[in-house]
């Protein structure tokens, strides 16, 4: 059976920042609020994309560049619960990927906590590799890998 789903990808509006507080139920911790994702989508350092389902966003990823910084910053990346497992992570990914390249980025950084196998894995699977260990990173005290990816 195909499990993969092919939502389309675009860039978020102001009108999907409740349906992108109801994903980011997904996190244990650190949160964005509503004010993160309002100056998400209108800063132009910010690339906000959305994963669109029938009734609202179903995914985001979220890179943050910064002037003069060849390493754009995947800062956010979540699918909704009943959405994950069917390859939309990995679609999210590749776009947020293919954006921050066409706007002048050469790598990719991300921290990702230690206790998230799942994202571990998804960032391997896609020629992320772990360069660094940031303790005491999360609110609850949980550890960070730091990876980075080479945009070719
Ligand atoms: C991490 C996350 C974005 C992945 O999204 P997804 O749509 O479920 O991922 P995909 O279906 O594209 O899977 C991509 C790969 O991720 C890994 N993966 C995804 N879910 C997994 C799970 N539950 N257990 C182990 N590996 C998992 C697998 O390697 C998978 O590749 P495979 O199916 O070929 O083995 C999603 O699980 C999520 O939103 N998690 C909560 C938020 C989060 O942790 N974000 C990352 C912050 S750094």
């Amino acid at each position: 059976m195909d499990r993969a789903v092919r939502p389309r990808i675009r860039p978020a509006t102001l009108d999907d920042v409740d349906g992108l507080l109801a994903i980011e139920r997904v996190f244990p911790t650190d949160r964005l609020t509503r004010r993160s994702f309002r100056h998400a989508v209108q800063s132009a350092a910010s690339d906000l994309l959305v994963a669109e389902g029938a009734d609202g966003p179903i995914g985001y990823a979220l890179v943050q560049r910064r002037r003069n910084s060849a390493a754009g910053h995947l800062s956010s990346i979540a699918v909704k619960r009943g959405a994950a497992g069917r390859g939309l992570g990995k679609q999210l990914l590749r776009a947020a990927e293919a954006e921050a390249k066409a706007k002048g980025c050469a790598r990719l950084r991300l921290e990702v906590r230690a206790d998230n196998t799942a994202a571990q894995r998804l960032y391997h699977k896609t020629g992320y590799r772990r360069f660094e260990v940031a303790g005491d990173y999360y609110e609850d005290g949980e550890a960070a890998w730091r990876y980075e990816k080479t945009l070719t």
